[in-house]
């Protein structure tokens, strides 16, 4: 018996294919709803995939006649950091405009529960840590106030139109699933774990560190690092919180314990036994010196426990995702095993290299050099 259908933005993703996981496991059917702009469809394999952009209104509208969801989630974003600065209009249309046209899609089709991907980037550089939901949100950075905005305007759906919503506030997402089915994979990589991960692989030269002179006990900032399945279940349950009845709000994510950069270097060299060579860079603009979560709330509320967020897990699954994808030279083949249909607007296959040069992106070390990857491994029920 499922538990119904579930509308997934976003869900060819990298926490949102983890999610569709969950989603899947918790009794849910996935339908991801995503343009495959940073996504990929061999990522899709829980249930079917719509490929069509959060801004077109008639598609969305399909989607909801054609699989009427119970509720929506919303991952889809411009989401680095560096991108947002320099084109900010293109990140505030997808990540706000989106959700607009997403929750006008809600109201046509009487939907009305959202869970909201937002994140740690909303506080901006916090007076005090671990931060609380009820700090003060003062975002720095064009993606951080994209995110603070879209949690503004669900406040006003809820309050005209009944949406009732929960916002996650992700803090450094990080591993792969512990199965090998899906990881990350983002062209181009900016995120400090892979990233670290490809250089320890001999794929870079070296990582980046963004400043040692910080006030912190290494100089390097310190972060708070959660493995992507503890934020995958953490979807499932407050998917079930707003269909219960719970009220609307933000929590937290993170595993409430900080890693310098330099920590995450050292943890990446102890877990593969290979050398990271570092390139020392200056402080970027917008960084907070420390980002660490209070995840009380979630905890208390939603039951959720950051049960696989130790650094060296979530590190030893993301080497092992890394490694699957560099002894399968082939690109995925399109997903047989995924249920249900496919509906596409364009031809989608699964991005099978990376090759250009990351821009700084909210980890704390970007790729001096980026090398063309493989793809993902190739299972032997898609062949
Ligand atoms: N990765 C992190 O550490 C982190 C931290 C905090 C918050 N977040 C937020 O979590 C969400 C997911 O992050 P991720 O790392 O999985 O990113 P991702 O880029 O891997 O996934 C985003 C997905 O959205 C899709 N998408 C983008 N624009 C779209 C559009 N216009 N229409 C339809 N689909 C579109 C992409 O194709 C991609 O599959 C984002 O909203 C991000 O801002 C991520």
């Amino acid at each position: 018996m499922t538990a119904g259908s579930v509308l997934v933005v976003g869900g060819a993703g990298f926490i949102g294919s983890h999610t569709a996981k969950a989603l899947c496991r918790g009794g849910f059917l996935p339908v991801v709803f995503d343009n495959l702009s940073h996504g990929h469809d061999w990522a899709v394999r829980w249930g079917p995939l719509v490929v069509a952009d959060i801004l077109d209104a008639a598609a969305l509208d399909q989607a909801f006649r054609q699989h009427r969801p119970r509720a929506v989630l919303n991952l889809a974003a411009h989401s680095q950091m560096g991108f947002s600065e320099v084109h900010p209009l293109e990140s505030y249309r997808t990540n706000v405009a989106g959700t607009i046209q997403l929750l006008d899609a809600m109201r046509r089709h009487g939907c009305d529960r959202l869970v909201f991907s937002s994140t740690c980037a909303v506080y901006g550089i916090p007076a005090s840590v671990p931060v609380r939901e009820d700090a003060p949100t003062v975002p720095v950075t064009v993606y951080g106030r994209s995110k603070l905005w879209c949690e503004q305007i669900l406040q006003d759906a809820e309050r005209t139109h009944g949406i009732r919503w929960i916002s996650l506030r992700y803090f450094n997402a990080a591993g792969a699933d512990p199965d090998g089915d899906v990881g990350e994979t983002h062209d181009p990589e900016t995120h400090l774990v892979p990233v670290a991960l490809e250089a320890a692989a001999g794929l870079r030269p070296s990582v980046q560190v963004f400043g040692t002179d910080y006030d912190t006990a290494d100089g390097t900032c310190v972060r708070d690092f959660v493995h992507v399945t503890d934020l995958a279940e953490a979807h499932t349950l407050a998917l079930r919180w707003l269909l219960d009845g719970g009220p609307s709000g933000p929590f937290n994510l993170g595993s409430g314990t900080g890693c310098s950069v330099l920590d995450v270097l050292r943890a990446v060299e102890r877990v593969t036994g290979a050398t990271v060579p570092v390139d020392v860079a200056g402080r970027r603009p917008g960084d907070a010196p420390v980002l660490l979560a209070d995840t009380t709330r979630a905890e208390r509320e939603l039951g959720w426990r950051p049960a696989r967020s130790a650094i060296d897990t979530q590190i030893a699954d993301g080497w092992r995702w890394l490694q699957a994808c560099r002894s399968h030279a082939a690109p995925p083949t399109p997903q047989a095993s995924r249920a249900g249909a496919t509906d596409r607007g364009k031809a989608g296959r699964g991005k099978a290299s990376r090759g250009k040069a990351g821009r700084p992106g909210p980890g704390h070390a970007a790729d001096a050099v980026a090398i063309p990857l493989p793809g993902p491994p190739v299972r032997e029920q898609d062949r």
